[in-house]
């Protein structure tokens, strides 16, 4: 991993990403977080001060170890207990069936193998266990996804592996059964990077 996504990109993600109206949003998806819970793509740690008090226990994950650097001073300053673990999705080492609820944000439009990671979420999740997520994706309008195909080549390089136009909820309903979905454009976004998936899915 080079200097731009160990070194660069953490830092330029946890000043893009820790504004306000990204805060709302972690708030608003995680309040029904609870038990043994599992965040993939845990980056600088930007969710942790959302976690209800349900939560008995988190284990995070994130390839990068130059997020997991930053994400420090949020772990030590935190109530949890948090096991940290530098490690990609798409092979998990928890044994099946092994958390209440799994946790990504703004996540699964950077894992390489997607789909592969996404079968992993569903295998170590408990069977009544819930996938919470917030993610950007395909908008439905043809002439923004004209844009997102066109672009994300462009965007994997410069947001470190980011694609602007993966199709969310038909990713997740391959995998899970979608409880809930709320999909729109957020707020001061560019369409192109803006169109959101948030919601909560079970096996
Ligand atoms: C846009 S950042 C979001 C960070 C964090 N989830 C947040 O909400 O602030 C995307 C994150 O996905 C991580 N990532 C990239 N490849 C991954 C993989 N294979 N498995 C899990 N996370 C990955 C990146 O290192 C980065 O921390």
């Amino acid at each position: 991993m080079g200097f731009y996504s160990r070194i660069l990109m953490p830092r330029l993600l946890d000043l893009l990403m820790s504004g306000e109206s990204f805060s709302d949003y972690r708030q608003t998806l995680l309040a029904d977080v609870k038990g043994e819970v599992l965040e993939i793509g845990f980056g600088t740690g930007l969710n942790l001060r959302h976690y209800p008090e349900a939560v008995q226990r988190l284990t995070v994950i994130d390839p990068n170890p130059g997020m997991n650097a930053i994400a420090q001073k949020r772990i030590h300053a935190s109530h949890l207990t948090i096991d940290t673990q530098i490690l990609g999705s798409e092979a998990l080492p928890m044994a099946d069936n092994t958390f209440d609820s799994v946790v990504s944000t703004w996540t699964l439009c950077s894992i390489p193998k997607i789909e592969q990671a996404l079968e992993e979420i569903h295998r170590v999740l408990k069977p009544d266990g819930r996938f919470f997520f917030m993610e950007h994706g395909r908008s439905p309008d043809p002439s923004v996804q004209i844009w997102q195909d066109r672009l994300t080549p462009i965007q994997k390089v410069i947001a470190d592996g980011c694609h602007l136009n993966r199709p969310m909820q038909a990713l997740v309903e391959r995998y899970f059964k979608v409880l809930t979905l709320d999909c729109f454009y957020a707020d001061g976004f560019p369409r192109i990077a803006g169109y959101m998936y948030q919601g909560a899915a079970t096996k």
